[in-house]
């Protein structure tokens, strides 16, 4: 390619236990959005690193511009001219938005921070991506998918040559994916080469030119172009054979009274007026734009933030839920929070023990004790159902790939067997061929008997799995209706409640 820009030739990568990367090629041109595709482990980031500074190759090059490059660290690929945004949250949440923006970069006046130069060129990345919020705002209060916006602005802040963006669009809802594209496709324009990882295969048919493949650390295909591919050539590239489709029939026998009822609940988030339920037996998906308030509603369920008006019912029987802890032991209620890194797993601990970690007080109360094969015993059949890629049930969760970590923390909740399961967006970088794992499960524990409250972003994902949905604007339910599972009828009836 003779405008190629970033060019990595033969790159090799091991970790202990694994061949991240395995003689692995790529090469990106100026202008050009590229698509890097491929399985929970298949090794996206791993090469994103080595673009980046993180980590350097065993073996191979990379090219810049023609010249061989070797960054020692992520500054050193900055100074290069190589912007990121990496799978895993980097912002430091006490500091303002402005603050994290400018970080590389702080504008100074007079030797100190000049806050206002920062909110100033920190607004017009907000803008550009149409984030309305206050540069001065610490991060620490911004939604999950707020932080990924932020994130975004700090990358294009840095008006690189090379943009890598790893999976940037995982917690965002279309509305906002648009926006992003628009930045994307106009750097492009102007001669930036872009390289975007995604499980979302739409979003790559609609903006990259160009698609490297890899499956287990090896190239499946290597920088080719997207137009000639359909979506069956990629997943046949990516997992080795079909797409499994299911589908999903509609419930035999539904619990008599609702499992979780919401009654003209108020909270001190600004909730008002919602009501909901959610039966034995039945998945209730809860969609809405970011923002909507849907996570903060599952928070407030759960106690950890305060109702102020209304009731909730568990079984029947009105509850006051004090906090997670509680929603578990006394009110059988599980929690697959958003925010999984931050409330979902201990990253120093093995996969085993995070999955065992929500049954550990039944466990233990059993028998007073858990030892390392109960936890073992109790984590392994969720590794399988989920195809876990990890070396060992010992491997520590903080050395698995982002979807594996993801998976983790969905097992873990999976093994608790609660009567009710709240899931936040539970396949958010989730490969498609997990992702396929993943709605069986969930529909197997709901026609088990399990309520099962999904909060998904995922609009095919929500359809094809929710009996009902409930639809969420401002904190407030709009509408809420049967799912028959016909696509077309359903997005357009979501949409019109929101758009209206
Ligand atoms: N620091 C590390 N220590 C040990 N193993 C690692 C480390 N980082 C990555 N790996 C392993 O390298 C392999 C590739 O991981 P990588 O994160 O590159 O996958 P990925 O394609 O980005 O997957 P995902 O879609 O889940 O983000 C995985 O088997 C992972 O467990
Ligand atoms: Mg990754």
């Amino acid at each position: 390619m003779s405008d190629a820009f970033v060019v990595v030739s033969e790159a090799s990568k091991a970790f202990v236990g694994v061949q991240a990367l395995d003689r692995v090629n790529l090469s990106v041109g100026r202008g050009q959005i590229h698509a890097l595709l491929g399985e929970n482990g298949a090794g996206k980031s791993t090469l994103i690193k080595i673009l980046t500074g993180v980590h350097q190759p065993d073996a191979g090059e990379v090219r810049l511009d023609g010249r061989p490059v070797r960054f020692r660290n992520p500054r050193e690929a900055i100074g290069a001219g190589i912007g990121a945004v990496h799978q895993e949250r980097n912002l430091i949440t006490r500091f303002s938005i402005a603050e994290n923006i400018t970080l590389e970069n702080p504008p100074r006046r007079f030797g100190m921070f000049d806050a206002a130069a920062a909110a100033n060129a920190t607004a017009k990345w907000l803008k550009l991506l149409g984030l309305e919020l206050n540069p001065g705002t610490p991060v620490v209060r911004l939604s999950v998918a707020q932080m990924q916006l932020v994130e975004i602005a700090k990358a294009l802040s840095l008006e690189s040559r090379f943009l890598v963006l790893d999976e940037p669009t995982s917690s965002l809802t279309p509305h906002e994916t648009r926006a992003l594209f628009t930045v994307l496709r106009r750097l492009a324009q102007d001669g930036v080469a872009i390289l975007f990882v995604s499980h979302k295969l739409e979003e790559v048919f609609e903006l990259c030119s160009h698609v490297t493949v890899l499956r287990d650390g090896r190239n499946a295909c290597a920088s080719q172009p997207l137009a000639g591919l359909t979506r069956g050539d990629i997943v046949r590239l990516m997992i080795g054979r079909e797409e499994a489709v299911f589908a999903a029939a509609p419930p035999a026998s539904l619990g008599a009274a609702p499992a979780l009822e919401l009654r003209g609940v108020a909270t001190a988030l600004g909730h008002r007026d919602i009501s909901l339920a959610v039966r034995g037996g039945e998945i209730l998906g809860l969609y809405g734009l970011v923002g909507a308030g849907r996570s903060e509603l599952a928070r407030a369920v759960i106690g950890a933030a305060r109702i102020t008006g209304g009731e909730v019912l568990v079984q029947g029987r009105r509850a006051r839920i004090r906090d997670v802890t509680a929603a578990v032991r006394r009110f059988g209620i599980g929690y697959v929070s958003e925010d999984r890194k931050g409330e979902g797993l201990i990253l120093q601990l093995s996969v085993a023990t995070n999955i065992a970690a929500a049954i550990w007080h039944r466990l233990a109360r059993l028998l007073g004790f858990l030892t390392r094969r109960m936890q073992d015993a109790a984590a392994t059949p969720f590794v399988r159902a989920l195809d876990i890629r990890t070396p060992s049930l010992a491997q520590r969760v903080a050395n698995l790939s982002g979807g594996n970590q993801q998976k983790v923390s969905v097992a873990k909740w999976l093994a608790a067997k609660s009567r009710i399961l709240i899931v936040d967006e539970p396949t958010v970088g989730i490969d498609i061929r997990s992702k396929a794992f993943l709605h069986e499960l969930l529909l197997r524990l709901a026609r088990d008997g399990t309520a099962v409250l999904l909060i998904s972003s995922d609009m095919p994902e929500l359809i094809a799995l929710a009996d009902r949905i409930a639809v969420m604007k401002e904190f407030q339910v709009i509408d809420s209706f049967d799912n028959t599972r016909d696509y077309a009828a359903a997005s357009a009836r979501i949409m019109q409640a929101i758009h209206g």
